[in-house]
């Protein structure tokens, strides 16, 4: 049905004037499930088009308000009330899947029905973006739209490079009008340790700072820039941003870092390594060999203190307790982790950091919380019930899938948006390696490999922005955009793709991108790829 109106509306456009083109097509990323814009003629909303807001859906509908403020240039909010006849009508119906909506556009207005309050939110987005690209004109028809995975996620790091509480923000901002729902925190690390825990003060005071950062691939003493790095995020700053993702229907899932990744902890609290030395807040990029000593009861004791007000902080059932990445050989050297694994029964020190993933799993299990880990802590045996972020690989992810856990995946190098983005790298500056295009993500298959079965353990896709070469929030947005147009599409859209319409759908979104004020990559608008 939806490629007959889209037959439709190619043979009608060819014989009408461009602007009526534009008109006709909705051109919205990520693609809806269902579009019908049979009907003639555009609806035109300004400053003076009225909310109708029925079953208290007064949250999306001051989002959307405050959006046509930011983009469309409106002077004031608009009004709001529960009754009236023409303007834009939004209320739910529990019959459409949540997170879903149906739009319906006529004379008299715009009816947004969500599934549910996120579905109102979402309905509105698309709103939006066909408002700020076609000068405030949305075409009469029929929109009916729902996600195709549950977790649709964008990964950010604030260790290698903090990032502002506005940053953060604006990121959310991004994530929310591409219709993503989940953005995974990455707040400890080597290089900084970015979360106020009020039980050890040290973790920020000493832990946040790093003397310099690596400014190179090279090691040479002349590649550091010489200059002290840090910041970190009060606890009252932290609730504001969950407050602010919340309002945007993004749950944030915060990262705490164990047992590797931790040197800026260990800095700040050197008894939490097996030898105690003195450690400085990592100033290179890569795996360091310090790591949290896995024997000694302290730090157990150390790591459910910190989550205690991590989960205080974070409403999410879904905790990251990172596992990525975690050399042994210190706890090969370390009297307390040998005796651990003598005492536990354990064979090897991977068996070990099982040990310490499963105990941080029951912990967090007992507070009501589950864990999500980088696709390591397969390897120390986990149960089933962790959800596994699956990175060096899709076959990783497949294999868990196939053993029964939930999955998201985030696999090398589809989901790096830290790698450069086009093959001659021209013009890029410098950037960590790799090389990762738009169309590549677009065209990604993220069941491959997997049985019917296993692919409902699927339940989303994840995008990484890791900052080792990216020192503001310009930059990173220019790794993250247009590219997170083609992720929104995998994680939205997954089944109703289309590389004869993508191209036109983003010269429209790059529009929606300029209003928005936000910085993409010109790789893919210039087809250099
Ligand atoms: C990772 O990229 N180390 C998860
Ligand atoms: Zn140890």
């Amino acid at each position: 049905m939806k490629r007959m109106f889209t037959l439709l509306a190619v043979v009608v456009a060819s014989v009408l004037s461009i602007a009526t083109l534009s008109a006709r097509e909705l051109n919205v990323v990520p693609e809806p499930a269902y579009v019908d814009l049979e009907a003639e003629g555009d609806y035109a909303v300004t400053n003076k088009t009225r909310i109708i807001v029925v079953d208290e859906m007064w949250a999306p509908a001051e989002r959307f308000s405050e959006d046509m403020m930011a983009t469309m240039g409106f002077e004031k909010p608009m009004h709001m009330s529960k009754h009236g006849n023409k303007g834009i009508k939004v209320r739910t119906d529990s019959c459409i899947a949540s997170e879903g909506y149906e739009m319906t556009v006529s004379e008299e207005g715009v009816l947004i029905i969500g599934g549910d309050e996120a579905g109102v939110y979402y309905g509105l987005q698309t709103l939006r973006q066909i408002l700020v690209t076609n000068n405030g004109c949305v075409p009469y028809g029929f929109v009916a739209d729902e996600p195709s995975f549950r977790y649709r996620g964008a990964h950010l790091d604030v260790c290698r490079h903090f990032m502002s509480v506005d940053d953060v923000k604006e990121y959310i901002d991004i994530l929310a009008a591409h219709k993503l729902n989940r953005l995974h925190w990455h707040l400890t690390d080597d290089q900084g340790w970015r979360i106020e825990i009020k039980a050890y003060p040290e973790l920020t005071e000493k832990g946040s700072v790093r003397k310099e950062t690596l400014i190179g691939h090279g090691l040479e003493p002349k590649w550091w820039d010489g200059k002290p790095h840090g910041g970190y995020y009060t606890q009252e700053q932290i609730r504001d941003v969950v407050k602010y993702a919340a309002e945007r229907y993004v749950t944030i899932v915060p990262e705490i870092e164990m047992p590797g990744h931790a040197q800026a902890a260990l800095h700040a609290l050197p008894w939490l390594g097996c030898n105690e030395q003195e450690v400085d807040v990592w100033t290179m990029w890569g795996v360091t060999p310090e790591v949290l000593c896995a024997g000694k009861e302290t730090t157990y004791t150390f790591l459910e203190n910190v989550l205690k007000e991590v989960i205080e902080l974070f409403p999410s059932e879904l905790i990251h307790i990172g596992g990525d990445e975690c050399p042994k050989d210190r706890w090969k050297e370390c009297e307390h982790c040998q005796a651990m694994m003598k005492a536990q029964g354990l064979e090897n020190e991977e068996a070990l950091q099982g040990y310490l993933v499963t105990r941080i799993e029951k912990f967090l299990n007992a507070q009501g919380r589950r864990i999500i880990g980088w696709d390591e802590i397969l390897e120390g045996g986990v149960t089933p019930s962790s959800t596994v972020m699956a990175w060096r690989g899709a076959k990783i992810g497949a294999y868990a899938a196939e053993h029964g856990h939930e999955v998201v995946m985030t696999p090398l190098p589809i989901c790096y948006f830290d790698f450069y983005q086009t093959e001659s790298r021209e013009g890029e500056g410098l950037r960590i390696g790799g090389h990762i295009n738009f169309e590549k993500i677009y065209s990604w298959d993220p069941f491959e490999g997997i049985s019917e079965s296993a692919r409902k353990n699927i339940i989303g896709v994840q995008c990484n922005v890791w900052s080792e070469y990216l020192k503001d929030i310009s930059m990173v947005e220019g790794q993250l955009l247009p590219r997170l147009a083609a992720m929104c599409e995998v994680q939205w859209a997954v089944d109703r793709r289309d590389e004869s319409t993508i191209r036109r759908k983003m010269e429209n979104l790059r529009k929606f991108y300029d209003a928005c004020g936000w910085n993409y990559a010109p790789y893919y608008f210039d087809g250099r790829q």
